[in-house]
């Protein structure tokens, strides 16, 4: 898609860290947005940033999990922007430890945001992608929605399933200009990393991310990225 023309994105977990990082960087070309997250003081300066930058913001307030939350969001990104043209969605959350540490509401929260809030956008932006015969959806997954390690069991669990959902839809797509990716990064220095005891200084950017963002949105007719898997480069 070219950046020269005003688009519509939707972003989900845009109240923070990679989300909001890509609608400040994206707002520089002038595009409009709906925001969401649950944090609703953390949206509104993200969307007056957007703002500052040239784009033009809307936000939803809530739980992406929420089907009724969702349905109402999509409603409001709609009548707000006409129409979508980009979806992002990131909305996530990590519990990380051995398996049997993590608790049963972890494991809820973490599928349900992860999985269930994808979900729940996938299932009303396609149709609409689909008559406009005409889209990109990008879904943050993670290195971990690729691999595995220790300690992160529910957690890959939850990137697996999102990166298993992406590619089967990419099965559905084929024959139709609607596209969709992922992208996986490993470790991003965000507020995700906010009251743990971890090294932030060889972590990727969220700059790094934006550029994988970018990439994937401008690719031409004749290109359809499947994942863009991005690895520290400080090791
Ligand atoms: N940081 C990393 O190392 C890393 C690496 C690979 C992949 N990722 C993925 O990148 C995505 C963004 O993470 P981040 O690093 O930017 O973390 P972050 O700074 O903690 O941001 C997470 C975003 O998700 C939103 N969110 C969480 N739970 C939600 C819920 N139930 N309903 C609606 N919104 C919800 C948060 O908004 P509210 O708090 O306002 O609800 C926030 O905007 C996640 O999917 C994560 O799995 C992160």
């Amino acid at each position: 898609m070219s950046f020269d023309k005003q688009l519509r994105i939707v972003i989900t977990g845009a109240s923070s860290g990679i989300g909001e990082a890509i609608a400040l960087d994206l707002a520089k070309n002038g595009h409009k947005f709906f925001l969401t997250g649950r944090n609703k003081a953390r949206l509104q300066k993200v969307a007056n940033k957007v703002a500052e930058k040239g784009g033009i913001a809307y936000y939803g307030v809530g739980d992406v999990g929420n089907t009724d939350v969702v349905e109402s969001h999509y409603t409001q990104a709609l009548s707000h922007l006409g129409g979508i043209d980009v979806l992002i969605a990131n909305a996530g959350v990590g519990y990380f430890g051995y398996l049997e540490d993590i608790t049963i509401e972890q494991f809820d929260e973490q599928f349900s945001t992860n999985v269930r809030g994808v979900f729940l956008w996938l299932r009303k932006v396609v149709p609409l992608m689909r008559q406009q015969n005409r889209g990109q959806i990008i879904v943050t997954s993670s290195n971990l929605g690729l691999e595995v390690r220790p300690k992160a069991s529910i957690y890959c669990a939850t990137k697996h399933a999102v990166q298993a959902m992406v590619r089967a839809l990419r099965e559905e797509l084929k024959g139709t200009m609607v596209k969709a990716a992922t992208i996986n990064p490993g470790a991003v220095a965000t507020p995700w990393f906010e009251g743990r005891n971890v090294d932030r200084s060889k972590m990727l950017q969220v700059s790094d991310v934006v550029k994988a963002v970018r990439l994937i949105i401008e690719q031409s007719e004749t290109s359809d990225i499947d994942h863009i898997l991005l690895l520290p480069g400080r090791k």
